[in-house]
């Protein structure tokens, strides 16, 4: 593994080998156990669009492994100016250990990763959300403790996270369903793995979806950069949302999952989301520890 551009590049084993580190990572930072696998290294992260998590997970997770992380908004770097992506591929990697990028466009981090000569981790795409879905990942073990028998749902906007969280639940070896709106489906390219596994199945109907499923989850109706489509996705959404009877009908104690932001009684009542913050708040924790491994794979010598 060079980089982390998408899930769709990984294979089952590379995802189980970042999990089990994400969970020994976890453990030693629990009990005070220094890991400076990353000692003297840096991390550029370069953000075109806004951030809580990704950015917090990412400075503390490399200041934990005892590097140094710079953090590069897109407003102040040239890059904001027009400056192509290949040439500051090719800059950075000059100055830096690895690159994490956050922006529109899948292609402008495969440019990156192309031009560039240190590993680039996608911290999110218009196209995919790898991290995100490592964190998932690791938290639905943790809860269940394996990914065997279990079906995941999702439930919402054929989006970003849809596409990765399809490719990462279904390499794993899960059953996975989809309830999006059909002007709103997944990557062709994703569904058209994510079938060939005959573990996938795809409907408009969420309830049918989410019959019996043990991890049900969901995201945004507008994402970042569709501000403008908010209202009509409001209609285009409605009725796309996990509440009462959508858990009513998947396993009986199933978890939820969402990568927050959450808009509360949109994708999410604000009942079931409290009744899953335990889950949901591990899973945000989580990014910090699956982000880890992935550097350490990434970048350490
Ligand atoms: N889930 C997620 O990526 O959160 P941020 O947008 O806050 O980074
Ligand atoms: N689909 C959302 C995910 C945010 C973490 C977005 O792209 O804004």
């Amino acid at each position: 593994m060079k980089h982390l551009l998408t899930i769709m590049d990984l294979s089952k084993e590379e995802i189980i080998d970042i999990l089990n580190l994400a969970d020994q990572l976890k453990y030693e930072l629990k009990h005070g156990i220094p890991h400076p696998h990353l000692k003297g290294k840096t991390l550029g992260m370069i953000f075109q669009k806004a951030s809580t998590r990704t950015r917090v997970s990412f400075e503390t997770g490399m200041y934990q492994l005892g590097g140094y992380p710079l953090f590069l908004s897109s407003n102040d770097l040239q890059i904001g100016r027009g400056e192509p992506v290949q040439d500051t591929a090719r800059v950075l990697s000059r100055y830096l250990d690895g690159i994490m990028i956050r922006t529109f466009e899948q292609k402008e981090v495969e440019d990156l990763a192309e031009y560039g000569s240190v590993p680039v981790i996608n911290g999110l795409t218009d196209y995919s959300h790898p991290c995100q879905i490592l964190a998932d990942l690791m938290t639905v073990r943790e809860f269940r403790g394996s990914f065997e028998g279990l079906k995941m749902c999702y439930i919402g906007d054929g989006n970003n996270m849809a596409n990765s969280l399809i490719a990462g639940f279904i390499k794993v070896g899960m059953e996975v369903a989809v309830a999006c709106p059909d002007d709103y489906q997944p990557a062709a390219k994703v569904v058209e793995y994510a079938r060939s596994t005959g573990r996938f199945t795809m409907t408009n109907k969420p309830l049918e979806a989410a019959k019996g499923a043990d991890v049900v989850i969901t995201d945004v109706w507008a994402s970042m950069g569709q501000e403008g489509e908010a209202e009509k996705r409001k209609i285009a959404f409605n009725g796309y949302q996990i509440n009462d009877e959508v858990m009513a009908v998947a396993n009986e104690k199933a978890m939820v999952l969402h990568c927050l932001p959450a808009h509360r009684e949109e994708e999410i009542t604000a009942k079931v989301f409290e009744e899953h913050a335990e889950e949901i708040f591990e899973e945000a924790e989580n990014r910090l520890h699956a982000q880890k491994a992935v550097m350490v794979k990434l970048m350490a010598d």
